[in-house]
């Protein structure tokens, strides 16, 4: 018979949905932090001293003093795409395996960045908080007129899935489609949407609506700052829907105050959760809390996709979507 101590133990370190946790249970011993704020780090370490694997969400870091915590660790499975809460390089130092739930959140972040796009150019979040505010209003034919998107030009900052999954969407709205990435992509890869690669400069200078799907990394920190916010144009949108940090923030707020550029939107912020107050009170910004993948289906998928991981490394098997 296989006790307790025989089996591998797992860590769960956020709340994640059942379906993730009923497959982690079949791979082994799972203790799970069934919150929603986050673990304190007692209770974490403690854990992670008698952990095998351990399943982090975005927000637990996982640095030099969480792997020294977890002395018998063999995989981290972060429940996102995006791993920039976890060293890496120190992970592999160790040995300890990284994984990251690409694919199967794709469609949710790329309808979210679409969403975006059409909440700034036509004003929707200001409508509503106009409503909302139980001012009087009537239909005028000058009333909170935008910017319709057929004929317009999107750049896409980073042409992985989710810029490719955007890309699709907006060509839906009849946009002209330009990206950014180191490379171009393969030929096929553009032809879905008529994407074309273009220079940095040439996309921040031309584009009507600029949209952010990169990993975040030293290369990519504050890749929007002022300089590039000052190369859009005045009639122009940013929409950041891929981590805060890539677009510096405060320089941000500036630019919308000072009609550098027309609008933002934004589902991730520099310091999150935490958003510049210079941000808040400017009816040109759109601001939501971190949705991208927030579906249920999505959110199951990831947490099915981050436990199967787990399982596979467990068995002694390659994890289905290792990190690097
Ligand atoms: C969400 O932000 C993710 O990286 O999955």
């Amino acid at each position: 018979m296989v006790t307790t101590e025989d089996r591998a133990r797992i860590a769960v370190l956020g709340r994640i949905p059942d379906v993730g946790l009923s497959r982690l249970r079949e791979a082994g011993h799972v203790w799970a932090w069934e919150r929603d704020e986050p673990i304190p780090g007692e209770v974490r370490d403690e854990q992670l001293a008698i952990a095998d694997a351990a399943v982090t969400l975005l927000t637990n870091v996982v640095d030099a003093g969480f792997l020294s915590a977890a002395p018998r660790l063999k995989v981290v499975a972060n429940v996102a795409v995006g791993f920039n809460n976890i060293d890496v390089a120190a992970c592999a130092e160790r040995g300890v395996l990284v994984t990251n739930t690409p694919g199967v959140l794709t469609d949710a972040t790329a309808d979210l960045a679409m969403a975006l796009i059409l909440m700034v150019t036509r004003r929707l979040a200001e409508g509503e908080r106009l409503i909302r505010s139980g001012q009087p209003w009537q239909w005028g034919m000058f009333m909170m007129l935008g910017t319709g998107l057929q004929g317009r030009r999107l750049g896409i900052v980073g042409m992985g899935a989710i810029g490719q999954a955007l890309a699709r969407r907006a060509q839906a709205f009849d946009m002209e489609v330009v990206y950014h990435s180191r490379r171009p992509v393969a030929p096929e890869l553009e032809a879905p949407s008529d994407a074309r690669w273009v220079a940095l400069d040439e996309l921040l200078s031309s584009s009507d609506v600029v949209s952010v799907s990169c990993p975040y990394n030293a290369e990519t920190h504050h890749l929007i700052d002022a300089a590039a916010l000052g190369r859009m144009r005045a009639t122009a949108y940013l929409v950041n829907t891929a981590r805060g940090p890539i677009v510096h923030e405060r320089a941000l707020a500036d630019a919308l105050r000072a009609g550098v550029i027309a609008g933002a939107a934004l589902d991730v912020y520099e310091h999150e959760p935490a958003v510049d107050p210079g941000l808040v009170d400017l009816d040109n910004v759109v601001l939501v809390p971190h949705l991208g993948s927030a579906t249920h289906a999505t959110r199951d998928a990831m947490a099915m996709l981050a436990a199967r991981n787990v399982a596979a490394v467990l068995a002694g098997e390659p994890p289905l979507t290792p990190v690097g």
